[in-house]
């Protein structure tokens, strides 16, 4: 998603022409929980009627279209705002966008194709486990220890372990998931699983920038904090 061409935005730049800039930018408002109906407002003013912290949500954006890490803005946001964000990111893909895609994946499936149907959703919900069980060690490990830092607390974890561990056996899922169905699915009805298709390669995008996200804005935040404290 990163595409290092985009143009940096800051508050008094409206969010409509966020948006239009690049539309990549549509997933990140929707898993900000920030409305539509954006009329001419500011993106500092949506911030600030949102509650959310606006330099926190400039660095995030500003990343996704542009590449680029602002990084007077890497060290005066709180880490914290940025969890938020990422914890509300793990809730949209398992609640909201892994399911759509299942069921979209489940509608394309062929009678014709009984017996590769039930791999292909195997494989489709193996990788959703996977999904589950990284965002679940983030959530229960790394974000409250880094709640606990920015409180003051060392405690008895490093983030170095998790820049470590951070892998990605996810994306070889669900590069088995797409190798089945493009080499070995034929279908009398290829529209829909061409959607599924789709939904799928825009999801591994989706994730890919929210895993560069923690490997490139959480967890140089966290370095530095763990530097000082
Ligand atoms: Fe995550
Ligand atoms: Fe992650």
């Amino acid at each position: 998603m990163e595409n290092n061409l985009g143009r940096c935005f800051n508050a008094d730049d409206t969010v409509v022409d966020l948006i239009e800039n690049d539309y990549n930018v549509l997933t990140v408002l929707s898993r900000f929980s920030l409305p539509l109906g954006f009329g001419e407002k500011s993106i500092g003013e949506l911030c600030e009627e949102a509650g959310i912290n606006t330099e926190c949500f400039l660095l995030i954006i500003n990343y996704i279209s542009s590449g680029k890490i602002d990084s007077k803005y890497l060290s005066e946001v709180c880490p914290t705002d940025i969890t938020y964000f990422l914890r509300n990111s793990h809730d949209y893909y398992l609640n909201y966008k892994l399911p759509h895609i299942r069921s979209n994946l489940v509608d394309a499936l062929d009678e014709s194709q009984r017996s590769i149907n039930p791999m292909i959703i195997r494989f489709f919900d193996d990788y959703v486990n996977l999904v589950k069980k990284h965002f679940a060690y983030e959530e229960n490990i790394v974000f409250p220890y880094i709640d606990s830092l920015t409180h003051g607390s060392k405690g008895n974890y490093n983030i170095d372990v998790f820049r470590r561990n951070h892998d990605y056996e996810i994306e070889e899922k669900l590069s088995e998931l797409k190798n089945i169905i493009l080499r070995y699915y034929s279908t009398s009805q290829p529209s829909k699983m061409y959607d599924a298709l789709a939904d799928i390669y825009n999801c591994e995008e989706d994730l890919t920038s929210h895993a560069n996200i923690e490997n490139h804005i959480l967890i140089p935040m966290i370095e530095r904090i763990e530097g000082r404290v």
